[in-house]
């Protein structure tokens, strides 16, 4: 069978296999290419020649067992082939952290602009997973530093392994730390993609979901304890003219309710995605002490 003829297959038995898109790809045909390429270790290319290559009998085995195994448990590719992209940038991809996914990925490609003014020379990712945010930060603004923080030793050890990949152990570090707790540190662009999902929401997603670590997707208080902690916390740990990233997805127009007197800009992007938003250190300097928690309260403790 040719790899054209293979990925046509592959991608009709994912349509109609009841299947989840959106760790990575947004259509079974994405998927089946995406599985298929990695698996084989053939770049993202259209090269035609590749398409009309035969597949050996040993290599539609194996790419046989990896598409059962996403269709049978549901298992997202990035797991099964080990990696993903973010930013244009591949990562190592296990069940240690997250699979990358987030809009901020756009953000990081058009650096930031036009929301900095400066490059940032030292750049922090709360909640960073396997790193990519942090990662692709530092690939994107050469002359910066990068700390990276998760309360998970697993995902610090899969982001180690990342900033090794990248060749970059000597600009990016991890910490391992309870978002603020015992951290010291100024910096000029805080990027964080932080668990945000309600306990009533993670019920309702797709099986794919179950396969990604918990402390990842569920924070309390409807979603809201662990961006309000961030956001609470966050002034004391950025420069004047510093500037804060926040990912919070389908939570955001409960945060917005909730944070009623403050002026979140909520981002807008080109290739999809939302519920991202930034606050200039300037701004949350306005912000009464304290405003964060007493939202906090405000919001039922489920
Ligand atoms: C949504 S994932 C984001 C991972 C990565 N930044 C990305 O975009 O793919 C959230 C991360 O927050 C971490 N996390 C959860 N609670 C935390 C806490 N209290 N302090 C630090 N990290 C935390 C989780 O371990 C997880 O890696």
């Amino acid at each position: 069978m040719k790899v054209i003829d293979y990925i046509n297959d592959v991608s009709d038995r994912f349509a109609g296999a009841e299947l989840f898109f959106g760790h990575g790809t947004e259509s079974s045909r994405d998927e089946a290419i995406y599985l298929i390429y990695s698996i084989l270790g053939i770049e993202f290319s259209r090269d035609p020649a590749t398409l009309k290559k035969e597949l050996s009998g040993v290599q539609q085995q194996r790419l046989e067992r990896v598409v059962i195994e996403r269709m049978l448990e549901k298992t997202p590719t990035a797991y099964l082939v080990k990696e993903a992209w973010f930013a244009g940038h591949k990562f190592i991809c296990d069940k240690r952290a997250l699979i990358p996914r987030s809009p901020i990925a756009e953000l990081v490609q058009n650096r930031f602009e036009p929301l900095l003014k400066d490059q940032p020379k030292k750049i922090l990712d709360m909640c960073c997973g396997g790193g990519c945010i942090g990662i692709s930060c530092a690939l994107a603004f050469p002359e910066s530093y990068v700390d990276m923080v998760d309360i998970s030793a697993d995902c610090l050890q899969l982001a180690e392994e990342n900033i090794e990949l990248h060749g970059l152990l000597d600009r990016v570090s991890v910490v391992h730390s309870d978002l603020f707790k015992g951290f010291s540190g100024t910096y000029d662009l805080i990027v964080t993609n932080p668990p945000y999902v309600s306990k009533e929401e993670l019920d309702s997603l797709p099986a794919e979901y179950q396969h990604e670590p918990l402390t990842g997707l569920l924070s309390r208080a409807n979603g809201l304890e662990i961006p309000l902690r961030i956001l609470n916390d966050a002034a004391s740990y950025m420069s004047e003219t510093g500037l804060i990233i926040m990912e919070v997805g389908s939570s955001s127009k409960l945060l917005s309710d909730t944070l009623k007197n403050v002026p979140l800009l909520w981002l807008e992007f080109e290739h999809g995605g939302g519920g991202v938003l930034a606050l200039s250190a300037a701004e949350l300097d306005r912000i009464p002490p304290a405003s964060f928690i007493n939202g906090l309260h405000t919001t039922r403790s489920t």
